[in-house]
């Protein structure tokens, strides 16, 4: 076994146990069409209620977007966009999503 393999089962054992829910990429992508028009864009600012950098998340690690989603639907992290947002996305929802732009480059 190369260590290329290795490393590559090794991430498929661990990646499961790190999020309390599997996403699924495929399963996400009705979900994301709402995300697309802020996040899509570089350098994007939505201008209401106030103008906003809206900040890019393809590429991000996945456990870094749910963190994030749950801290908006929770209340800890504020903003009346991503609020309202969240507040409507279920725990597989958010690990869907996350699956979806993590996969992104
Ligand atoms: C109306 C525009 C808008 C829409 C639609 C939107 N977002 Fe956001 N999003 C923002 C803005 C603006 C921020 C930055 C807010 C802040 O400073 O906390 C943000 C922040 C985030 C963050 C945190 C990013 C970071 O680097 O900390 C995540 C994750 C995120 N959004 C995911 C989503 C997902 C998933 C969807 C679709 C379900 C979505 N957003 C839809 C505007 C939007």
């Amino acid at each position: 076994m190369s260590a290329r393999t290795v490393l590559a089962v090794a991430a498929l054992c661990v990646s499961p146990l790190a999020l309390a829910v599997e996403g699924n990429a495929e399963a996400a992508r009705d979900k994301v069409a709402m995300c697309i028009g802020c996040h899509g864009i570089p350098g994007y600012q939505t201008v209401f209620p106030k103008t906003y950098k809206v900040p890019l998340i393809g590429g991000q690690y996945p456990e870094y977007i749910v963190a994030a989603l749950q801290a908006y639907k929770s209340g800890d992290r504020k903003h009346p966009s991503m609020n309202g947002i969240a507040a409507s996305l279920t725990e597989q929802d958010m690990a869907d999503i996350a699956a979806y732009y993590s996969a992104q480059k």
